[in-house]
């Protein structure tokens, strides 16, 4: 945590509770019941101005700050902290209007017109011109307010444009990364379909919304539109920083975002902030979120903050379940036991009109007398009871490799064997079964140490760096243990096939090689032997694997590969690969990735947990949480006091349905 984090946190004394608050959408008498019922909720940080650029620069240069002073000063005289935003992901009338080419042009050619949000080309110099404006203004003037906690620029970074500015930004891009045009030819491989460049000027975004463009290309504009973004978060956050340098600055990543490197982003803020909106209506959707979160932690190596959750229903999707009674507190601690240190809401009170208006809120519609507002309050006045754990994390020696280039590669490129690859998916399957056996598991990219890892878990890295490469050929052959699923170590960074194949990067590493990739056909499964006479099943993907210095753990028993190796166990220098072939059926998946990971001699966080049962470690502090709604469970505990109950507890502690519990180790 550095010292801009180290100072909001002693600020706030424990986690920060509240919500986006748009106090330019209601009357000025309104406020004071805001505040209020703030108060009563143990609201302690509000995000203020997300969307307000009409209400703070109703005309160019025309600033109407007054509102904002108010709101400004009497959170502050109520001891709520701001968390001011720069309101540039929702752009003015008067900017889309006066000057369109501000707008975005989707790759169909539509343009993205004023009268939704995000309606900006990132790299549009009359964009970033009038966002700096605003932002500068909002600077000089608030800097030192004594309500200024942190600064959230934007929201939601996302827009992509393919606009000619957008092609002149592309080329630049491009020269700076290849230097010269026959690099680029080289990388992009244009011998191919004869598409060789000779002037920088012929190139464009590949806007044609078809998939059989060049894939080096298309991954390289991914590649741009993430860094294009980057460069409007910075822009404004080295404004904020030259009037005030000590606030933390901040914006707020999505769940599973495909269009930003967070990787690269989380080195250029000061924490990592979280919108994260699990669908109450899949039973499954805490899995993916304890994903979600444990990335969130690994991006910077610390605690985080949970910035946006809903109280109760979104209402984006087709149908926009309830959060059940218990579910939000859940969800809450859910984010706390992965390090987060905030739980914060979109949004405060929920909205009369506009699309979100159905969108659940701290406070609803129906004010106090409402279950939604029930639960806030009663969480808010609860969080005080785990101040001492805010700021501390856990350690991992479990690592899941996910990475946006592989994640690109996989699913953005195309002319694949198969086409329908779903990298979240999959990450989480392979996540699934470490979590519900109560493992710590961190993320890594490409350019992560594996030093502190005694396993490293590779789903589906098609496309992998030299320098990853490396790292596990290193991290084996120092006894690292690593489990490798299909389809991995195929091509490098600039989506050639690496010679000689297959996998490429991974032969050595897997000890074998495979000479066709074999997607099933339709819902073909296979059936495979263990070599302990274990029978299972998969699905969806196989290869034809010729083993060199790996031996074979699981054979096909059936179909045109019968007999063949399905899976591979490889010793490699002190440490072992496990190489998976195809995709197994859930049970034989979380069998042999827990098997792996029991005979590298990692430990769970708790011993014989239910599977429904999340145990995560922050330092001293230990979480149980319960997802299930009917079954209660029992887990073997260190002796502690339960922050929740002030109970003392050992040995073992019970868990009724949705419980959670909080114990404080005493050692
Ligand atoms: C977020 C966004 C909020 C609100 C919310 C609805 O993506 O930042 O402004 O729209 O979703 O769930």
């Amino acid at each position: 945590m550095n010292e801009r984090m180290a100072a909001f946190r002693a600020r706030l004394g424990g986690f920060a509770f509240g919500g986006d608050y748009n106090p330019e959408q209601w009357d000025r008498r309104v406020w004071d019941e805001d505040v209020a019922l703030m108060r009563r909720a143990g609201v302690n940080l509000v995000t203020l101005g997300v969307f307000a650029w009409a209400s703070l620069e109703p005309e160019p240069g025309r600033f109407t700050f007054e509102w904002l002073d108010e709101a400004m000063d009497l959170l502050h005289a109520n001891g709520i902290s701001v968390d001011l935003a720069t309101p540039t992901a929702a752009p003015p009338v008067w900017l889309s209007h006066g000057h369109p080419e501000v707008l975005p042009v989707m790759a169909d050619g539509e343009t993205f017109g004023f009268g939704n949000r995000l309606h900006f080309d990132p790299v549009s110099p009359r964009y970033r011109h009038h966002a700096a404006q605003i932002t500068g203004a909002l600077a000089q003037r608030y800097s030192h307010h004594p309500a200024l906690a942190m600064w959230h620029i934007g929201n939601e970074y996302g827009p992509t444009a393919y606009t000619p500015q957008s092609a002149v930004a592309f080329r630049d891009w491009l020269r700076r990364r290849y230097g010269d045009l026959s690099a680029l030819n080289d990388a992009w491989y244009t011998r191919f379909w004869g598409q060789r460049y000779t002037a920088w000027e012929q190139i464009d975004p590949p806007a044609v919304p078809r998939t059989w463009s060049n894939p080096a290309r298309r991954l390289d504009f991914k590649r741009f539109v993430s860094d294009a973004l980057l460069e409007c978060f910075v822009l404004e956050r080295d404004i904020v920083r030259s009037y005030r340098d000590d606030i933390p600055v901040v914006t707020n990543f999505m769940r599973f975002y495909q269009h930003a490197d967070y990787w690269k982003w989380a080195r250029a803020e000061d924490a990592v902030a979280l919108d994260i909106y699990p669908d109450p209506g899949d039973d499954d959707a805490h899995v993916a979120a304890a994903l979600n979160f444990d990335l969130m932690r690994s991006l910077r190596g610390e605690s985080w903050l949970l910035m946006e959750q809903a109280a109760s229903a979104v209402s984006q999707w087709r149908v926009n379940n309830v959060k059940r009674p218990g579910r939000m507190r859940l969800g809450s601690y859910q984010a706390i036991a992965h390090g987060a240190d905030s739980v914060l809401f979109f949004q405060w009170r929920a909205s009369r009109g506009g699309h979100e208006r159905f969108h659940s809120a701290m406070l609803p519609h129906s004010g106090t007398a409402s279950r939604t507002w029930s639960e806030v309050e009663a969480l808010g006045n609860e969080l005080p009871l785990l101040g001492a754990a805010a700021g501390t994390s856990g350690t991992a020696h479990v690592a899941l490799l996910f990475d946006w280039d592989a994640w690109w590669g996989l699913e953005l490129t195309y002319g694949l064997p198969r086409n329908d690859f779903d990298y979240t998916r999959l990450a989480t399957e392979h996540y699934r079964p470490l979590l519900q056996a109560q493992y710590a598991v961190d993320l890594v990219s490409f350019d992560s140490s594996l030093a502190a890892y005694t396993v490293v878990v590779v789903p589906n890295a098609y496309l992998v760096s030299d320098r990853c490469a490396e790292a596990l050929a290193r991290f084996v052959e120092d006894g690292g243990t690593l489990v490798c699923s299909y389809f991995s170590g195929v091509v490098d960074p600039a989506n050639q096939v690496r010679q000689p194949a297959y996998p490429g990067a991974f032969r050595r590493l897997i000890g074998a090689y495979i000479d066709e990739y074999w997607p099933a056909r339709g819902d073909e499964t296979f059936e495979l032997t263990f070599a302990d006479g274990t029978v299972a099943a998969s699905d969806w993907w196989q290869e034809s694997i010729h083993p060199e210095t790996a031996t074979v753990l699981a054979r096909y028993t059936g179909g045109f590969l019968a007999g063949r190796p399905a899976i591979l166990d490889h010793r490699l220098g002190a440490g072992r690969v496990v190489y998976l072939g195809t995709r197994l059926e859930q049970t034989a998946l979380r069998d042999t990735l827990l098997g792996a990971v029991r005979d590298a001699g990692v430990a769970p966080v708790v011993d014989g947990a239910p599977a429904h049962v999340e145990a995560v470690r922050r330092g001293e502090f230990l979480f149980l949480l319960n997802h299930s709604d009917s079954d209660a469970a029992e887990v073997r505990v260190p002796a502690g006091v339960d922050l929740l109950t002030g109970e003392r507890v050992g040995g073992s502690a019970v868990l009724a349905p949705l419980a959670v519990r909080v114990i404080e180790e005493i050692r």
